[in-house]
């Protein structure tokens, strides 16, 4: 389904919406959020934040990423460092249920260290880690999380988190390969501004097979599409 809205802020209150539902959703299980990284979400923070503040602080909402960039917490590159800085951090999430990546790790060991964190904290359906809420971006290049169209292998991969290369810049990044993206209950992509829009209409409708994103369709969950007018101007 795809939902077009003016602006970010219309996006982003629209997530607070998912969210309050998920926080009131009968029984006291944990809910688990996967944060996408880049700059979109980075607006969406900030409003949460400032809008809502500690009215989303609930102590059953467990925080992931779908991806991350092999670099430090601190490191204006990292996707936990916005989330924490922009939202996490002010609204007083726990570090006990904000689970990041461990850039400054190595590699290889952060895959496996996350896929074991992964089992630790969330239900296990159909053998893959359940996240309720995986919020993902969408690349220029059709990517999502960190599965560029040259690693299409990491959709099939039974690996639930994968090293991924950026194409260009060759940065190592850890990402959540497809089938757990795909084990998803609610997948929800965030895409804004005109630079977007062929590729919105690439994936989102024409579901072109040579795009990462073309291939996140949870089997028994939903993927939502959120966008804003620019992105959505080809549709
Ligand atoms: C990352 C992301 C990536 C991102 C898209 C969109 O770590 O870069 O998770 O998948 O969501 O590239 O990025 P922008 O929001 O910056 O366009």
């Amino acid at each position: 389904m795809i939902q077009t809205f003016k602006n970010t802020t219309e996006i982003a209150e629209a997530i607070a919406k998912m969210l309050f539902i998920l926080m009131n959703r009968p029984g006291v299980a944990p809910i688990h959020i996967a944060l996408s990284g880049g700059n979109t979400p980075k607006e969406i923070f900030r409003y949460l934040n400032k809008t809502y503040g500690k009215r989303l602080a609930a102590k059953r909402f467990h925080f992931w990423w779908g991806d991350d960039r092999c670099v430090a917490p601190d490191n204006d590159d990292s996707n936990f460092k916005w989330a924490n800085e922009l939202w996490l951090g002010p609204i007083g999430i726990s570090k006990e249920n904000i689970h990041r990546v461990w850039g400054e790790n190595i590699p290889e060991d952060e895959a496996i260290r996350y896929a074991k964190e992964l089992k630790k904290f969330t239900e296990i359906d159909n053998g893959l880690p359940v996240i309720h809420l995986n919020l993902l971006g969408l690349g220029d290049d059709g990517h999502t999380a960190s599965i560029f169209p040259n690693s299409m292998e990491l959709l099939e991969s039974d690996q639930w988190c994968a090293v991924a290369t950026h194409p260009t810049s060759g940065q190592k990044r850890i990402t959540l390969t497809g089938k757990v993206l795909n084990n998803s209950e609610q997948v929800v992509f965030i895409a804004t501004g005109a630079g977007k829009a062929q590729m919105v209409k690439q994936v989102a409708v024409e579901q072109q097979p040579e795009f990462p994103a073309s291939h996140i369709k949870p089997p028994s969950g939903e993927v939502l599409w959120l966008l804003d007018e620019a992105a959505a101007s080809l549709l």
